[in-house]
This record gives structure tokens, sequence and C-alpha cells, in this order.
């Protein structure tokens, strides 16, 4: 096989990692499910403008292309396997940030997990993901009091229904670029849905990126109530699913910015004047390991000043430890905004 050729503008972590000497021990190594490193590094060389460049196409692809995988954890989380990622997902009670809703318009956690024993999304049969889909269905059915609610199968659903969860940003799109030069668009839309509690506070995507994206959302600022919804929902699914895991790097995703905690815990917070002074903050940003996202999510621009900003750390740090640090965060750019 000769070496993969990244696109010469790309400057993504695949390539800067997979070197000719590492390149050389893992060009013939496959998962037991036979995922290859070709399929690893597709998207990277597909899309110059990756920044991480590689997917996992199932648990194993964290051990058998470990030589490609460690480094770029290491650089993107700044975490080594020496180091160990203690999960905490214990309720929490903050004191609200922002009572009158003046700044943050709504509050929104969500998790990726994938079932044990299955392939990743980019590396799934269509069989596999119809057993798949009836395995989380089931466990969802089993939900209690308020994270009851109805599912709704991107191959069944009518147009009204469509058009309201839309609306709710409940809804998923097709894998971007990205994920479709990956391979994690296989036989959409069968097999993919959405389920939406009756309080409509918490959902699940079901074969997006990932087997399951849990979610729990309001227009509120109430950090703690929205990570305690979700915490209890964790807890519940437990129960029925076993999540895929590792020691060291907690629970494993498609991509290797997931892993660890997996969560992305995040407001869409309204900053008129910060937008003005945008180097305080990504100043104060970076202070409090926060990233900033656009309006409608990863690779959007922020509209009418409506920023999504959420924890950057997933991996070596807790699940309660990331909403300590956005609520200490969110705190010092509310405060920022007011002086300015
Ligand atoms: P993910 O969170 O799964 O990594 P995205 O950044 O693409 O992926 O966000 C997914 C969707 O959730 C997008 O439509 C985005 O606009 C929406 N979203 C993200 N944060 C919030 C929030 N705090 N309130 C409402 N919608 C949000
Ligand atoms: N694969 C893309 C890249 O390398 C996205 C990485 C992070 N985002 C994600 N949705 N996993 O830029």
């Amino acid at each position: 096989m000769n070496p993969p050729v990244f696109p010469e503008e790309s400057n993504c972590l695949a390539k800067k990692y997979l070197s000719q000497k590492i390149f050389k021990v893992i060009e013939h190594e496959k998962t037991d499910s036979g995922f290859t490193l070709t399929q690893a590094i597709s998207s990277g060389i597909k899309n110059l403008d990756s920044s991480i460049g590689v997917y996992a196409g199932d648990a194993q692809s964290y051990k058998t292309f470990s030589l490609l995988f460690d480094p770029i954890i290491c650089d993107y989380h700044g975490f080594s396997k020496d180091k160990t990622h203690q999960p905490n997902i214990s309720p929490l009670m903050l004191p609200s940030l922002d009572p009158g809703n003046n700044y943050i318009k709504s509050t929104r956690i969500r998790v990726a997990r994938n079932l044990k024993g299955f392939s990743f999304p980019c590396h799934i049969t269509l069989s596999q993901r119809r057993e798949l889909e009836k395995k989380i269905i089931s466990a969802l059915d089993r939900l209690k009091e308020n994270l009851r609610g109805k599912y709704y199968s991107f191959e069944s659903i009518d147009e009204k229904e469509l058009k309201q969860l839309k609306q709710k940003n409940v809804w998923f799109q097709k894998g971007d670029r990205f994920q479709n030069a990956a391979g994690i668009n296989s036989d959409f839309p069968n097999c993919r849905g959405v389920f939406h509690s009756f309080d409509k506070r918490f959902m699940v995507w079901v074969n997006e990126e990932d087997h399951l994206r849990i979610i729990s959302m309001e227009r509120t600022s109430d950090i703690s109530g929205v990570y305690n919804r979700l915490a209890g929902a964790l807890l519940a699914l437990n129960q029925t699913l076993e999540f895929s895991r590792d020691k060291t790097y907690g629970y494993l995703t498609s991509c290797p910015t997931n892993i660890g905690t997996s969560m992305r815990a995040g407001v869409h917070i309204r900053l008129e004047k910060l937008e003005r002074n945008k180097d305080l903050l990504q100043h104060l940003s970076r202070a409090y390991h926060l990233q900033i996202r656009g309006t409608g999510g990863e690779k959007t621009t922020v509209e009418n000043a409506l920023f999504d900003i959420s924890n950057r750390q997933r991996l070596g740090i807790s699940e309660s430890g990331i909403i300590q640090n956005l609520h200490n965060g969110l705190l010092a750019i509310i405060k920022a905004e007011q002086s300015l």
C-alpha cells in the first residue's frame, strides 16, 4: 500500500501524526470487524480543512491504531495514558446564572454513547443498525416519569411533526461532508430517529455520529437542572444498555474529540457587547476552557450575537467538573458583558 496522501494544505492531526514510520507499522492492521487504516483516515484525506481527520470504526480501533490515535488524543485533549480519567456524574446544585434570561436563551447538555459489541456508525451494516435501533427503542420505552416520550423514525415521520421538531432544534441533519467521507451517512435515513420526551426537555438522537446522542435541553439558564435530568437518564439507560467504555479513555466515540465524558454542555447566549470585543471573549473562553460555536452548531457562524458557548475539555475531567467550569466561565462572561 502506498502511504496516504493528505492534501498539501491540510493541517489535520491525522496528517501530523501519521509518519512514514508509524504508517509502516499499522498499514495492514484491521480490527476484528474488519475496520482498516484507510477507512479511519478517509475523511481527513478527502477534506483538506479537517482538524482531526480520523474516525474510529469500532471500540477496538482505539487499540489497533493506537500508534495514530494516542498522539492525536494527547494533542487534542492534553491527556496521556499515564493519567486516569475519572467519571463523576453525581447531581449538582448551582446558583442560577441569569434568572431573567437576559443573556442565556437556552441550555443544552449532550453525551455520546455507543453500544458494546456493535461497530460504530462509520463501519456498521444496515442489519446491525436495525438491530441497534430496536434495542435502543426498547430501552427508551422503559424510561419513567419526566423522561417518558415518543420515538420519531426518519423513515416514517409525517411532515407536520417534522416541521415542529426542526423548529425546536430537536431533529438532526444528515451528516456533513466530514461524516459523509467517513461513511457515517451510509443507508441514510434508514434506522435514524429521534426520541423526544413529552415534557420536551429530553431527547435522544439514534444513529447519528454515535449510536446515541443523549440530550437534555431547555429554554432557561438552569444548568444544574438540565445536568441533573441528564444524569438521571444516564442512570436509567445504564440499566438496560451496555455502553462501550475504556478504563483509560472513558466512553469511546466515533470521533476522538468526544471520548472521556463525551459531554458537551453549553448555552445559547446573546452577547451584543462582547461581540464587538471578541478578543476579551476569546480570552475569557480560553481561561475557563470553553469553546465557541456558531448559532447553528459546529462549523456554523454566530447569528445576531447568539453564541454557543460550551466546554472544550471532555477527557481527564469529570462530568460534574465540566459543569462547574462552565458555570464559573459563564459567570465571568456575563459579568464582562454587563461591565462593557
Ligand atoms: P453536538 O452538540 O452534537 O456536538 P452541534 O454543535 O452541531 O453538535 O449542535 C447540535 C445542534 O444543537 C445544533 O442545531 C445547534 O444549533 C443546537 N444547539 C447547540 N447548543 C444549543 C443550545 N444551548 N440551545 C439550543 N440549541 C443548541
Ligand atoms: N472530522 C472533523 C474534522 O476533523 C470534525 C471533528 C470534530 N467534530 C465532530 N463532529 N466529531 O474537522
